[in-house]
């Protein structure tokens, strides 16, 4: 089969579109054949060697952290998937992912895909969604008719946690830059900051939540605009946790899971029209080189999907 794998850490021109073996699935696994995934900011931060120690050291390696496909061949312990069953997931980000034709999966990390949307779309959905909808809910504890500042709006999460967060009845406001403003509002947000030209803080205070995507200054200015007993809920290293702690602030980082029944209350948003991926960019997998260089630029809106089939 075809895949994009890296035998050295690198910028992304390192990815190259190889022939390798189909991968033979283990008893509780799945060979998903792959219609489409999608890029995330951690795969050109594993392909640089930036996670190594966390994630995956052993080369060559194919990236791509977001799946949507047909099971084509169950594990022998497995009797809740079949052959042609339309499935999406967030594979484990230590092993081989999904810039390939065909990847294997832990059958416990997969779920079936939103029925109204195409492979393209669903394919944009998992790691992304997963993030927002456990950043918000599972760590944030978000309750309707609270507060919540959403960094990065305008991004691949930023654009499912605005959606989530009005979907449950929170008041939602988004920091993004001016091009994206309206872009945000269109998702829901009931208010919108220009990161570039105001101190959001300057503007909000007594907030229940702040979703962090951002890390560094943001993160550490987000403290003063939470109310006590609020929370910030980072995707990235925790900051200024003793400040925090003197303020009644519950601060914490996370690893978003593939955890199939959050991927399935995702799917029912979907098809219930409540929530739609944005997606900007659709390229060929062969294209994957230039995709992930694009996402380190920092400014995608929404997500790019890497079309397989
Ligand atoms: N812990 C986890 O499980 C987990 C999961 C997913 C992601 N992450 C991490 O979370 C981060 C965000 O991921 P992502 O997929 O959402 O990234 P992304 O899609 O690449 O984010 C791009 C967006 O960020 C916006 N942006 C850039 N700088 C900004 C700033 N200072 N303030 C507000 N918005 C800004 C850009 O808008 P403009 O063009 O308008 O600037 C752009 O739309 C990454 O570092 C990623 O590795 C962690």
């Amino acid at each position: 089969m075809k895949a994009i794998r890296f035998h050295e850490f690198g910028s992304p021109d390192v990815l190259k579109l190889e022939d390798v073996p189909v991968p033979v699935p283990a008893n509780d696994e799945l060979l998903i054949k792959v219609y489409a995934t999608s890029v995330n900011p951690v795969d050109w931060k594993i392909i640089k060697g930036a996670r190594r120690g966390k994630y995956p050291s052993n080369l060559p390696l194919t990236p791509g952290w977001d799946v949507s496909g047909v099971v084509e061949k169950t594990g022998n312990d497995i009797d809740n998937f079949k052959k042609g069953d339309e499935v999406y997931s967030r594979p484990d980000p230590t092993r081989n992912g999904a810039f390939a034709e065909y990847i294997v999966v832990k059958a416990n990390q997969v779920s079936f895909k939103p029925k109204s949307i195409s492979h393209t779309q669903s394919a944009a959905v998992p790691l992304a969604g997963l993030t927002a909808w456990q950043g918000l809910f599972q760590f944030g504890q978000l309750q309707a008719g609270q507060k919540v500042l959403i960094h990065a709006a305008s991004g691949g999460v930023g654009t499912f946690a605005v959606q989530f967060a009005k979907w449950k009845g929170a008041y939602v406001i988004g920091t993004a830059s001016e091009n994206n403003l309206d872009f945000v509002k269109q998702l829901g947000a009931d208010e919108v900051i220009d990161y570039k030209n105001e101190k959001f803080e300057d503007r909000l205070n007594n907030l229940d939540l702040v979703f962090d995507t951002i890390g560094g200054d943001t993160q550490t200015r987000s403290l003063t605009v939470l109310k006590n007993g609020g929370r910030l809920i980072t995707t990235l290293k925790p900051e200024n946790e003793e400040e925090a702690k003197a303020k009644n602030i519950h601060i914490e980082g996370f690893g978003a899971q593939s955890y199939p029944e959050d991927l399935k209350q995702i799917a029912r948003l979907i098809d219930e029209g409540k929530v739609k991926p944005a997606i900007s960019k659709i390229m060929p997998l062969e294209e994957a080189a230039a995709a992930e260089k694009l996402s380190e630029e920092g400014h995608v809106r929404g997500k790019i999907v890497l079309q397989v089939v």
